[in-house]
């Protein structure tokens, strides 16, 4: 059965903004944060600790952690490495998420690393992070499916996801980077999940690229998912993952779970609202219908 509550992660202003090409100033960005709150948002991936010369949007990294942060929404970093990892030391922000390809050859474009490598790299902070009482989340992207490699081993995702989960990692967000799943495959791995992992949060982080994320979202809640990352406005896409383009749009998500009476808790008028904030400031249209029709 279906569950009666979703939990949904916003990753607009992450995933979002990472591939924009235009810099989007830094106070849209934080009005894009405070109105995603209003709307509703209590976990959100806020900003990257990664290189500004990889990933030039996300140069006011500190700026933005260090305003955004409230009592009442989980607030999350992106960190690839020990520098990522340092820099969220500096801040008051209590919620990191560490990402690996399956792909070896993904996770050497997108973090210059083997799989391998950034496995023994972060292994080791993940602990230090517990121990020090920060939320982790992990970040287990080309899951389905790679740019370069093509079709993934669902044992080689599961062995990712085990090697996270014994570290301590809170979450699994597993990702179809290039939205090339469709909703066998997402039931399929998700049930695998949720049978391997019963402690651990699972989510589901799904790119819009062939328009299947709506249906994989779907398949997922029936293989028992309740976390969904989505970006409002239904941006997004990894800079190094050619063919990447959005992420399912929160609206659109929020739209469909509430009209099958599962709840979000979201507001769908203030959500387009956020959108507002940053759409004069993106070099390309909301794909969102939900948007498209409300506006
Ligand atoms: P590198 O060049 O191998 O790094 O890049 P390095 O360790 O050799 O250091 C080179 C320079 O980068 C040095 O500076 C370091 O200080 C600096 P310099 O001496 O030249 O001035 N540096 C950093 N600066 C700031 N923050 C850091 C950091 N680390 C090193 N954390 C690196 C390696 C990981 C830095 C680079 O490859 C990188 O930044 N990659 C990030 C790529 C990225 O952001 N991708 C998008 C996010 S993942 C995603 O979208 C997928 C997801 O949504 C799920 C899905 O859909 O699949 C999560
Ligand atoms: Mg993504």
């Amino acid at each position: 059965s279906l569950p009666a509550e979703v939990t949904i992660i916003e990753v607009g202003p992450r995933d979002g903004l990472q591939n924009e090409k235009e810099f989007v100033p830094t106070d849209v960005k934080k009005e894009f944060i405070a109105r995603l709150k209003e709307a509703g948002i209590t976990e959100m991936e806020i900003t990257s600790f990664v290189s500004p010369k990889w990933v030039p949007q996300m140069q006011d990294a500190d700026d933005i952690a260090f305003s955004c942060l409230t009592d009442h929404t989980r607030e999350i970093i992106l960190v690839p490495n020990t520098k990522g990892i340092l820099r969220l030391y500096q801040t008051s922000c209590k919620a990191a998420a560490v990402f690996v390809g399956v792909s070896n050859s993904f996770n050497q474009k997108n973090i210059n690393k083997t799989t391998e490598q950034s496995m023994t790299e972060l292994v080791p902070l993940i602990s230090e992070l517990k121990e020090k009482g920060y939320f982790v989340r992990a970040c287990i992207s080309t899951a389905f499916y790679c740019p370069y490699e093509g079709k993934i081993d669902f044992q080689d995702t599961l062995k990712l996801c085990r090697q996270f989960a014994e570290a301590g990692a809170d979450e699994l967000s597993v990702a179809d980077t290039i939205g090339m799943a469709v909703p066998s495959e997402s039931y399929q791995l998700f049930s695998m999940l949720v049978k391997e992992f019963p402690n651990t949060l699972l989510t589901a982080h799904f790119h819009d690229t062939r328009k299947m994320a709506l249906a994989n979202i779907y398949a997922a809640l029936q293989a028992g998912i309740s976390r969904f990352d989505t970006s409002a406005g239904g941006l997004g896409g990894c800079p190094f993952a050619p063919g990447a383009s959005g992420n399912a749009a929160t609206e659109d998500v929020v739209y469909m779970l509430e009209r099958m009476n599962i709840q979000t808790n979201i507001d769908l008028n203030k959500l387009l609202r956020a959108v507002d904030a940053v759409k004069p400031y993106l070099t390309r249209p909301i794909e969102s219908m939900y948007y498209k029709l409300h506006t």
